[in-house]
């Protein structure tokens, strides 16, 4: 038995692979840095969906399909009871998704694809005690999801950051969040019961739950100054620098340095706070540094997580719904793996080994 089935293949996929030694990861044949410099939300989600789902995910007209679909389901977040709006945004998003009817086609497949574009922001706003805004059939996913956050149209930068993030999240091999899509799809569930489980797995602080969490480090650390006092006593206290260390990657997370790159324009723009930027500079250093000291044996590098906070927080998301943003853009992958796995796949049934006792009496 191998502990958290560590290096065990559970499935054969076309849609990406994570190499964890070479720092590389490659979607549907199209390495990350290619993609994330050239595609929007919808043209990686036609890459993803392509061929899974009887009709195809035209990439020329997904756009348009996506904010038809992002206007019927505004219905779905015009009375919003108090209950679902005291949960945090993961959670009243999941609960939300989950009034959606199950099902393995097209239309399941596109309506899981809008509604988390359109809920999530619906949710912060009225959390906030401002009203929801409708959506704008006629932006980007990237452009529209600003929009009905901020109330305002984006900057071509903002919208561009976004595009780049949902871009850089899409898929990413067996994670634990998939496979919870694929094991679901395996019984023959429906597409809307996969990306709930999926979400359900999402939101554990070891997984996508961990960008909140980074901010909460940036603002305790406060300045550089105090970043390898701080970092060194967290460490001391047992617990886990949040942004760093990796199930798979060995090296630095690809993702850390494609999510960099995207916050370059706003920061040049002037749309983010520089000294944050600066500040993640030098926590990131001394970081890397004591755990290369403290845990010789075992690499510990960036993950994706830790270039999440400074991006979404520049996006004017509020840190407790970045798990959600971060479901908005894997959906996709869930439901192309969900899709897959429908395809070609068998029930997933693996075995336990039994280490309770036996029976006294035979
Ligand atoms: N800070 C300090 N020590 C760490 C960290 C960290 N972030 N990550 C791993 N370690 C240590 C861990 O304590 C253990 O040491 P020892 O062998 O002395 O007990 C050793 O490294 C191996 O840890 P592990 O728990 O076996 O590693 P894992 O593969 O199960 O964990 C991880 C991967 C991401 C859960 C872990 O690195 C972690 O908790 N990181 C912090 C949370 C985080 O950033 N999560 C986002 C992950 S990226 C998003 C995604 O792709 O899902």
């Amino acid at each position: 038995m191998k502990n958290g089935l560590e290096d065990v293949i559970a499935a054969e996929t076309q849609l990406s692979d994570v190499d964890g030694q070479a720092g590389r990861l490659i979607i549907r044949g199209v390495s990350l840095d290619h993609l994330v410099s050239t595609a929007t939300y919808e043209s990686v989600a036609a890459l993803l969906l392509d061929g899974l789902t009887e009709r195809n995910f035209d990439p020329a007209e997904l756009g348009r399909w996506l904010g038809e679909m992002r206007g019927r389901l505004f219905a779905h977040v015009t009375a919003l009871d108090p209950d679902l709006l005291a949960l945090p945004p993961v959670d009243a998003m999941r609960a939300l998704i989950a009034r959606l009817p199950d099902g393995e086609d097209f239309d399941a497949a596109l309506r899981l694809l809008a509604a988390p574009a359109v809920f999530l922001p619906a949710i912060l706003r009225l959390q906030a005690g401002e009203g929801a805004i409708k959506p704008d059939g006629s932006l980007s996913q990237a452009a529209d999801i600003l929009r009905m956050l901020n109330g305002r149209l984006p900057s071509n930068e903002q919208t561009a950051a976004l595009d780049a993030y949902l871009v850089t999240i899409s898929d990413h091999g067996l994670n634990a969040s998939t496979f919870a899509s694929r094991v679901i799809a395996s019984t023959g569930a429906g597409l809307t019961s996969s990306v709930l489980a999926a979400l359900s797995a999402l939101k554990g602080p070891l997984h996508g739950g961990a960008p909140g969490p980074v901010l909460d480090m940036f603002d305790a650390i406060g300045t550089g100054e105090n970043a390898r006092d701080w970092l060194v006593r967290a460490l001391d206290r047992g617990e886990r620098l949040m942004g760093f260390g990796h199930r798979v990657y060995r090296v630095r997370d690809p993702r850390a340095d494609a999510l960099k790159q995207a916050l370059r324009p706003l920061a040049s723009s002037g749309q983010v706070n520089r000294e944050r930027i600066d500040l993640a500079d030098t926590i990131e250093r001394a970081a890397l540094a004591i755990l290369k000291q403290r845990k010789p044996d075992r690499p510990l590098d960036v993950n994706v997580e830790f270039y999440t906070a400074l991006l979404l927080d520049a996006l004017g998301f509020p840190r407790e719904a970045f798990t959600a943003v971060f479901a908005v853009g894997r959906t996709v992958g869930w439901i192309a793996h969900a899709r897959e796995q429908s395809l070609n796949g068998r029930l997933i049934r693996p075995r336990s080994v039994y280490i309770g006792p036996l029976p006294r009496v035979a």
